[in-house]
């Protein structure tokens, strides 16, 4: 039997799986006040397809589900999602296709600090408050929205989990609280912050962030990027300028559309507001942007052929940034990036001791770890190694009065929260000490 022959059986069966799947489905976007669902398997088995396994070990139990094209997918689902091995689970928006041989994307989540167990529960309140409270029935999360006359709960065809009033009025919606994903027509508003997972399976937040300022360190308007430490370090910036004039009339928003990401101003006159874009491939599908842990702000879109999200663009990339180097996390902690490779200071030095070791020896992009801890117990042992030829994303925390390379070294020695100074002549990047 030839490879033909092969690939026919596959497409039969997979076709046989699809047909199965949908002749019992049906969606149900909304759920009533009073109801309260246990995250368990005997409690997503119904009359629809509630509890959805994939082959990769994760799986959804959703609580209402929508799709704008119904057995093509996608599916947009609000329920409990767990990765592979499924011990704990969060309460999630995601993406996805009722065929096991697919993977769930997840969009949203109310939880990743805290993600709950089986037995957790969510419920709808009479009052219209959404509550999780895991096992144990410690409450987790809730939306707030007591007592404020929701009449239920709906997931869109946009993937918006929305609490509604009685005259279809919007209480709360999950694209007012981004986690780290935007959505079409979702805007992240000044204020708020797109935060990375650590990693595609740990959901914890990591120190990358994205927020939009109606007036960054530049002055400008625009969507930056940050390293989350005291204080925040700039690596990204998609800035223009506005003058006072045309500000302070309505929150500076950035909008994820149909081609591009729009940061928007609102002006004296509201018809005639300031725009401007980040262009970006037009959408066939579902598209989504993520900021990942490396920094970066994917786009997504949902592949007809293939049934998952695919890359289409890489949008920090389009812009300022264009070489993997420029990002912050790229090489982990303390570790130095050249041409895309990951070392660790000095470790090509071998006359001199080590100070620094790999995280992981066969995994340079986690970092590296200092063999002697810091303590500013101890600051008058401390010294600062010299690095040549490097440079550094953030230039905007500036030591006043350091003229020259000694002065420079002084200041950071004799300030414990400073770990490293670079030492910059006019635009040229000659030494830094750590
Ligand atoms: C469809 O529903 C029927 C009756 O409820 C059930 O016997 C059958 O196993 C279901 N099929 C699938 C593929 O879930
Ligand atoms: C919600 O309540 C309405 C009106 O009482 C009912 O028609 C509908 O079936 C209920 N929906 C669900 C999902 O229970
Ligand atoms: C699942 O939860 C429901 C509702 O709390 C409960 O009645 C049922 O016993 C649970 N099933 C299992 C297997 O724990
Ligand atoms: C409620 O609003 C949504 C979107 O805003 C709309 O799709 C839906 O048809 C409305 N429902 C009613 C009953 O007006
Ligand atoms: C997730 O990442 C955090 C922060 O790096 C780490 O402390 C935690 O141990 C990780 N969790 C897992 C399950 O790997
Ligand atoms: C801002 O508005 C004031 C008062 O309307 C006007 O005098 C001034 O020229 C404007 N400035 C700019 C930069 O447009
Ligand atoms: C920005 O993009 C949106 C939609 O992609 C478009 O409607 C708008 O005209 C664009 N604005 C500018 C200033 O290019
Ligand atoms: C996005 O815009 C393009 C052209 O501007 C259009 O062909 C396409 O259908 C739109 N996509 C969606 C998902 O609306
Ligand atoms: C290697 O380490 C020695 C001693 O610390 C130092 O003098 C020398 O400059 C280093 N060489 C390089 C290439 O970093
Ligand atoms: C910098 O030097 C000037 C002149 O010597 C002095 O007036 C100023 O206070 C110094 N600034 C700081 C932050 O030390
Ligand atoms: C110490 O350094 C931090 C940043 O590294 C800076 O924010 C702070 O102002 C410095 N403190 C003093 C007293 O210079
Ligand atoms: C930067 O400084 C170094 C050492 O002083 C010098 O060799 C180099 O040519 C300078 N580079 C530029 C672009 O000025």
């Amino acid at each position: 039997m030839g490879p033909a022959n092969l690939l026919f059986i596959i497409v039969a069966v997979s076709a046989q799986l699809l047909s199965e799947a949908w002749l019992n489905f049906t969606e149900y976007p909304t759920a009533n006040l009073s109801t309260s669902w246990t995250n368990n398997e005997s409690s997503f088995t119904g009359p629809h397809v509630l509890q959805t396994l994939f082959y990769d070990g994760s799986a959804v139990r959703s609580l209402v589900l929508s799709s704008p094209q119904p057995i093509l997918g996608p599916y947009f689902g609000a329920g409990f999602f767990c990765a592979s091995p499924c011990n704990v689970f969060l309460f999630a928006i995601y993406i996805f296709h009722i065929r096991s041989d697919t993977k769930p994307h997840m969009v949203w989540s109310a939880n990743r600090a805290r993600p709950v167990r089986e037995g957790a529960t969510i419920e709808l309140t009479i009052d219209g408050n959404l509550v999780l409270r895991d096992a144990d029935g410690s409450l987790v999360w809730s939306s707030g929205s007591s007592e404020r006359s929701v009449a239920g709960m709906v997931i869109t065809e946009d993937c918006n989990l929305v609490l509604f009033d009685r005259r279809n009025g919007t209480v709360w919606q999950s694209f007012d609280h981004p986690s780290d994903v935007l959505l079409p027509g979702q805007s992240l508003l000044e204020g708020t912050r797109l935060v990375a997972n650590t990693a595609a399976t740990n959901w914890t937040e990591n120190q990358v962030y994205m927020t939009v300022l109606p007036r960054g360190t530049n002055g400008y308007t625009g969507l930056y990027g940050y390293v989350g430490s005291t204080p925040s370090q700039l690596y990204y910036a998609f800035s223009a300028w506005v003058s006072e004039n045309d500000t302070g009339n309505g929150p500076t928003k950035v909008t994820f559309l149909n081609s591009s990401l729009s940061l928007l101003v609102q002006t004296r006159q509201p018809s005639n507001p300031r725009m401007h874009n980040i262009s970006l491939p037009a959408a066939k599908s579902t598209q989504y942007v993520r900021l990942e842990s490396d920094g970066h702000l994917r786009l997504y879109e949902w592949s007809e052929d293939l049934l998952k999200c695919i890359l289409r663009s890489d949008v920090t990339m389009l812009r300022e940034l264009n070489d993997d180097c420029e990002f912050p996390t790229v090489c982990g902690e303390y570790g130095i990036c050249t041409a895309g490779q990951c070392t660790c200071p000095f470790q090509d030095n071998s006359s001199s001791i080590n100070y620094f070791k790999p995280v992981h020896l066969r995994k340079a992009n986690l970092g590296c770890a200092p063999l002697n801890s810091i303590s500013c117990q101890e600051m008058q042992h401390h010294k600062l190694l010299t690095l040549t030829d490097v440079s550094y994303f953030d230039t905007h925390h500036t030591i006043e009065n350091a003229t020259n390379v000694d002065s420079c070294k002084q200041a950071c020695l004799k300030n414990c929260s400073c770990r490293a100074v670079i030492f910059r002549y006019h635009l040229n990047d000659s030494q830094s000490a750590i």
